[in-house]
């Protein structure tokens, strides 16, 4: 294992930044005003989290600043850009601790880290443009190199967070590939209960299956359990049924996910649960991934 690699798995294990997250975890939750800015803020609109792609702006024009420092002429190009950063940097931070606030303890540790890393640095850009409007272009430009340092270090824990600790990727992504074309037999109708979700397995990847109530208009729905966001047992989850679109909500950050084409309509979740075609044959009930994307059928019961 590599150094870096073994120090941000210690990272992860560093159980004394629980208190301070969770206080923090807490206060993020309480002030973000709304349901619907939570979810502007995680992205779902976008169909993925909108933080990687606000952190392009601030991180692009500091990192452009520093160029510049170093080439005649830039002075006051640098300048502006070192301002820029600081203007559009809050629109990420605010992005990213709407989703680190739904995080499981491990990732909100690194989390944490990377969140501190990237707050000295934007210190340090505040310093720089400071300087810089004080005719102190060396300081200022010394702080923006520490400000880079410190952004680049959040970078690199925040990659972490993504790409080895999984967070932000879609977990049902891999579900309906995995469950393959074919039919599965989830067993007889009967065993099925009316209006209650119940987990079941279709090759290696675990269902929910729901069958509605006749007066709600009948049908089974089979989706994947593995909840896009984080992996929460869907199957635990509560599903919200009448006369309009049954929807079911996740038991870990309460995602809510239409049943019919599983579009997440309440984040954090922002991509959709992949939804399984169902049919009934000679009473029993069988499912298989949905080859035609999100137009759905389900059986008639
Ligand atoms: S795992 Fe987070 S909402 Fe489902």
């Amino acid at each position: 294992m590599s150094v870096i690699r073994g120090l941000f798995s210690r990272l992860e294990s560093a159980r004394l930044l629980d208190p301070v997250a969770e206080a923090v975890a807490g206060a993020v939750q309480t002030s973000i005003p709304s349901a619907r800015i939570k979810d502007l803020l995680h992205g779902r609109w976008l169909g993925h989290p909108v933080h990687p792609v606000l952190v392009q702006v601030p991180v692009g024009a500091w990192v452009s600043a520093s160029v510049l420092d170093f080439a005649p002429g830039g002075r006051r190009a640098a300048q502006r850009l070192v301002g820029l950063g600081l203007l559009t940097a809050p629109a990420a931070v605010a992005a990213g601790l709407a989703d680190w606030s739904e995080l499981e303890p491990d990732q909100r540790r690194v989390g944490l880290v990377h969140a501190a890393a990237n707050t000295v640095g934007i210190a340090f850009y505040a310093a720089s443009w400071g300087a810089r409007r004080n005719g102190r272009r060396v300081a200022g430009v010394g702080y923006a190199l520490l400000g880079l340092s410190a952004v680049g270090l959040g970078g690199a824990l925040g990659g972490h967070l993504a790409y080895s600790q999984a967070s932000g990727v879609n977990h049902a992504e891999g579900a309906a590939r995995r469950a393959g074309g074919e039919w599965h037999d989830l067993g007889p109708l009967d065993e099925i209960p009316v209006g209650q979700p119940v987990r079941r397995d279709v090759g290696d990847t675990t269902v929910v299956v729901y069958r509605r109530a006749l007066s709600s208009g009948g049908g089974v729905h089979v989706l994947a359990s593995e909840c896009s966001h984080a992996g929460g047992p869907l199957h635990e989850g509560e599903v919200t049924d009448g006369p309009g679109e049954p929807r079911i909500s996740c038991p870990w950050h309460g995602s809510v996910f239409r049943l019919v084409d599983g579009e997440p309509l309440r984040g954090p979740a922002t991509a959709c649960q992949p939804v399984f075609q169902t049919e009934i044959a000679a009473g029993r009930l069988r499912a298989r991934a949905n080859a035609e994307g999100s137009v759905w059928k389900n059986a008639e019961v």
